[in-house]
């Protein structure tokens, strides 16, 4: 207990998860197995981060500084389902957009069955599109298509907040494609930025402070 003035200092994000979000959780994780051994096609498949991205992802988001929580690439919202944990323990709330209907149809039926719909709010169409509507962000999971991350990379570190956050998936499993990107941002010195072996390899940046 920090004190009195602290709201939410007694929500601890993976000790309490509320029974209604693990049993989605499960199913997702369910319909994610099957599709990558039954032949879904690539776009009909989930694409899900595993687990322990998923808890990586909210230890990250919790800790994160003032600025919106954005997510690019929802699936069916299992990730953030992840980071709605961290938006119950700090009071926030996350803002996820998923371009393909289908899909963002399955994340509306996931947030309302996991009891999340106040925390997490649902944008479906192209990240690219909204980028402009976006002014401070202090967390941004990106996880879309790896055509369009050196895009979303440029769109989002510009107004990250002094100390915000950019993690991005797939920074190990799919390398070669997104070595450009990478090379990018390991060289950028707006942010600190490191690739970190958990799940599908993470690359994770941290927005210096202007000078
Ligand atoms: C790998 S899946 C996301 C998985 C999800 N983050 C999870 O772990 O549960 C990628 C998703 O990004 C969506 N997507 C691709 N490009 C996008 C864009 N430019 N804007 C929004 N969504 C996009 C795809 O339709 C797909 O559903």
């Amino acid at each position: 207990m920090i004190g009195p003035s602290a709201p939410y200092s007694e929500t601890l994000m993976f000790h309490d998860m509320p029974t209604d979000m693990l049993e989605r959780m499960r199913e997702l994780e369910r319909r994610d197995q099957a599709d990558r051994a039954d032949g879904t096609s690539r776009l009909d498949r989930l694409r899900q981060i595993p687990e322990e991205t998923g808890r990586f992802l909210a230890l990250w988001a919790a800790s994160a500084p003032e600025g919106a929580l954005i997510e690019i690439g929802t699936s069916a919202g299992y990730s953030a389902l992840w980071l709605s944990l961290a938006c119950r323990a700090t009071g926030r709330t996350l803002t996820t957009f998923e371009v393909l209907p289908q899909k963002a149809a399955l994340a509306r039926e996931t947030f309302s069955r996991a009891g999340v719909d106040a925390l997490v709010r649902l944008v479906q169409g192209d990240f690219l599109n909204h980028a402009d509507q976006l002014d401070r962000v202090g967390f941004c999971f990106l996880d879309a298509e790896k055509e369009v991350y050196e895009a979303c990379y440029k769109a989002v570190v510009p107004r990250l907040v002094p100390g915000g956050i950019l993690i991005a998936d797939n920074a190990i499993n799919h390398r070669e494609t997104l070595q450009p990107m990478l090379d990018t941002a390991l060289a950028d010195e707006r942010v600190d930025a490191l690739v970190v072996p958990i799940g599908k390899g993470e690359l994770v940046c941290r927005r210096k402070a202007e000078p």
